[in-house]
């Protein structure tokens, strides 16, 4: 006998249909799973068996064979359990075999019966409702993040038992659902601008990049509070829209790092060491899965210790920096993961880090830290805006009891600057100034006569290269917008200019 019952497996961060088919009949005892099923899969036959038995469901010894199509995808993970479960339920008349099309099933099945949470249910959850499933059936622990799927009736259960009671008694069961007041509420901001004292020139430039979405670098002494600063950069980000938390919560989910709220709705911060790997940093794996810039896709990317980075990975960053998005390839299959994020880069002003630090033998020397800045990939400095001097914290500064400003207060300012741009570039991709090319930096960066002259000199007595300039103009115009005035003024390219102090070092 034959039944098949919809499921669902994962490619990058899309769910695809899967139909999990389970053919019992006499003849030798077997059990033959196939389609492509990684080891996980295989074993589901024990799991399912096992949590069966322990249900109080026999299933004595037939032939039987599991089909999980499209044949030709490779399929991981455990999540399959349940599906093949309900087949040999079906089977035994435990439940009605025709009710197995209507929902889309799936949950690892702990040994006593019990569904164990599994990867990447948003993504599936969001596929079942563009199908058209009646509802989905995911392990209780999955059930916040398939409940943020407005049009989906989503069952989040605990066993195999009440996934029987669901299919033979459905009056029983309401769906859960959750808002987005639910999800942010669950996950309390937990750290504030109001904690960094003095700083104020570096918090302006964190403001500024924040305004527009310019990529920093922060250079300055160990124990300067670079990583205390980079870590509140998403405070200060406009609030995620709920699309932008579903994007995000894919990402994640897909990665098996969804925690217990089920979503992530605030932006993250992800702070990879620098001995990270390739495939960890851009995404890979036999099935592909999302590296680091995917995670931080819509928060913060934060690379400390920028010059210690291999170059071939720092170049490998381009791609993603530039496109927002990354194509995973591997042998059988292609994934695209989302990658826009905000680059926050930091390092010492030179190799010896003792130098820059109060009471040391003096700061370091201007060939030291054009030796020091030499490290760094030239094709990722240029596409960073905003570099930034964080000098060590004033005495006075820390004992002030001054109330420094928090960063809701800055946030409300950085969200009026970005609904001025979302204005200015309506109807095109483009989110934010840092997001312009050629043309549009034409178009919206007149500068006054008098900015030009000022440019022209830091270009000759700098060194500025072309794409610097074209940065300075961006920069200058994100300023006055966090100012709220359409012409972008002097003092406006002076600040933008300030901005690029280091490019004398190249
Ligand atoms: N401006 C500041 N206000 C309050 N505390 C600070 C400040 N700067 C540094 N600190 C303290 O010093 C610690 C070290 O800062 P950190 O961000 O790790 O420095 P860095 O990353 O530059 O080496 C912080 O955790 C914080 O306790
Ligand atoms: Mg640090």
């Amino acid at each position: 006998m034959l039944f098949k019952i919809s499921s669902a497996a994962l490619l990058g961060i899309e769910g695809y249909p899967v139909d999990v088919e389970v053919d019992i009949s006499a003849g030798l005892p077997a059990f033959v799973t196939v389609g492509l099923p990684d080891p996980a899969v295989r074993e589901s036959k024990e799991r399912v068996r096992a949590a069966l038995k322990n249900c109080g469901w026999d299933i004595e010894a037939r032939k039987v064979t599991i089909n999980l199509a499209p044949a030709d995808r490779r399929k991981e993970g455990s999540a399959f359990d349940l599906p093949i479960a309900l087949g040999f339920l079906a089977y035994l008349d435990v439940v009605p075999g025709d009710r197995l099309r209507d929902f889309l099933f799936i949950g690892e099945l702990a040994l006593d019966g019990r569904l164990k949470p599994a990867r990447g249910i948003l993504p599936i959850a969001l596929m079942a409702e563009r199908l058209g499933f009646q509802g989905i059936v995911v392990p209780k622990a999955n059930a916040r993040e398939a409940g943020l799927v407005r049009d989906l009736p989503v069952f989040g259960l605990d066993n195999l038992v009440q996934v029987v009671r669901l299919l033979t008694a459905p009056g029983e069961f309401t769906p859960c659902r959750f808002s987005l007041d639910d999800l942010v509420a669950a996950a309390p901001e937990a750290l504030d601008f109001d904690e960094v004292k003095g700083q104020y020139h570096v918090k302006r430039a964190l403001e500024v990049a924040a305004a527009g979405a310019h990529n920093v670098l922060l250079i300055g002494p160990p124990g300067a509070g670079k990583t205390m600063l980079a870590r509140r950069l998403p405070t200060i980000l406009p609030q995620m829209t709920f699309d932008e938390m579903i994007e995000v919560t894919q990402v994640w989910s897909a990665a098996g790092l969804l925690q217990d709220t089920g979503a992530v709705s605030r932006r993250p911060f992800r702070a990879p060491h620098h001995t990270i790997t390739d495939p960890a940093l851009i995404g890979g794996g036999l099935v592909p899965r999302p590296g680091e810039v995917s995670l931080a896709h819509r928060g913060v990317l934060f690379l400390d210790e920028l010059p210690e980075f291999r170059r071939r990975v720092l170049e490998d960053l381009r791609h993603p920096i530039e496109d927002g998005r990354v194509t995973v390839s591997r042998s059988a299959m292609s994934a695209v993961f989302p990658s826009a994020f905000m680059l926050v880069a930091a390092m010492n002003p030179c190799e010896d880090v003792f130098r820059g630090m109060a009471g040391s033998k003096g700061g370091c020397t201007e060939s030291e830290k054009a030796r020091y800045y030499s490290k760094i990939s030239g094709p990722l400095l240029d596409r960073i805006d905003i570099q930034v001097e964080v000098p060590e914290v004033k005495f006075r500064d820390i004992v002030s009891r001054e109330p420094a400003e928090n960063s809701a207060s800055i946030r409300a300012r950085v969200t009026a600057a970005r609904e001025k741009q979302l204005a200015r570039f309506k109807g095109r991709k483009i989110y934010a100034n840092a997001r312009m090319g050629p043309r549009d930096i034409k178009r919206h960066c007149a500068i006054p006569e008098e900015a030009e002259r000022i440019l022209e000199m830091a270009v000759t007595r700098l060194g500025f290269s072309a794409r610097a300039y074209d940065r300075v103009l961006k920069v200058a115009r994100t300023i006055a917008d966090l100012e709220g005035v359409d012409d972008i003024s002097t003092v406006h390219v002076s600040e933008a200019i300030q901005y690029r102090m280091m490019d004398k070092f190249r």
